[in-house]
């Protein structure tokens, strides 16, 4: 007869031990942050932050929609009031100039590989 109440133990320890990467993993972790890099120096988007971060391509399409279809380069913010020329490399890229701990960071993250960098032009900075 061996003891089975060791045995429990033992295995209890094993799987414990076994998943501690797991557990692990999680203190310290804070899912409420996208962890990209923000523009130094500026405190607002063109729209508030949880819009862009649902809406900022559907906003893309309507910008490009504006320039081309409507002959429109001027968007006025419904946050701020302010007038933004409509321009994904002048404006956009102007204040998130850190393409690839912003844009592409949450990208890769989220597996969206937009297509727009075959004719528009990325920031150099960084
Ligand atoms: C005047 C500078 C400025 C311009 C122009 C600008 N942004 Fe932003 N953007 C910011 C700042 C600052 C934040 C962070 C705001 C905050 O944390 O409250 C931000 C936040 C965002 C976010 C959300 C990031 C997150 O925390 O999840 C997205 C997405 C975004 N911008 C995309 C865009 C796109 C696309 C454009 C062009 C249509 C644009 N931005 C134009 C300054 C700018
Ligand atoms: C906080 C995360 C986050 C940030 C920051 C972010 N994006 Fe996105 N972006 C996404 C997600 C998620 C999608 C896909 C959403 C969907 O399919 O509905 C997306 C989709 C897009 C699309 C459409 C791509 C397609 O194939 O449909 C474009 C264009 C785009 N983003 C441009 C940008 C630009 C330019 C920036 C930087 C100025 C930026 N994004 C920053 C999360 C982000
Ligand atoms: C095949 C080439 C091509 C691709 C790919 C492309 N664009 Fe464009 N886009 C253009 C051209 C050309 C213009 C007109 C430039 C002008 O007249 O200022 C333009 C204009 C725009 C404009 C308005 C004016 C400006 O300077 O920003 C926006 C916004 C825009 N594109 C967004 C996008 C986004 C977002 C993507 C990716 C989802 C994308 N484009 C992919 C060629 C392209």
């Amino acid at each position: 007869m061996y003891n089975a109440k060791g045995v429990i133990i033992g295995i209890i320890v094993f799987v414990i031990i076994f998943a501690s990467p797991f557990w692990l993993s999680w203190i310290g972790t804070d899912y409420t942050k996208t962890g990209v890099v923000l523009p130094q120096g500026e405190k607002q988007c063109v729209e508030d932050t949880e819009f862009m971060r649902a809406n900022h391509m559907r906003l893309l399409d309507e910008w490009r929609d504006q320039a081309l279809r409507e002959e429109n380069r001027a968007y006025v913010s419904h946050l701020s009031g302010k007038t933004f020329v409509i321009s994904l490399q002048n404006t956009c890229m102007k204040c998130h100039n850190n393409y690839a701990s912003f844009c592409e960071k949450c990208h890769v993250a989220n597996s969206v590989y937009p297509y727009c960098w075959t004719c528009h032009i990325l920031p150099e900075g960084k």
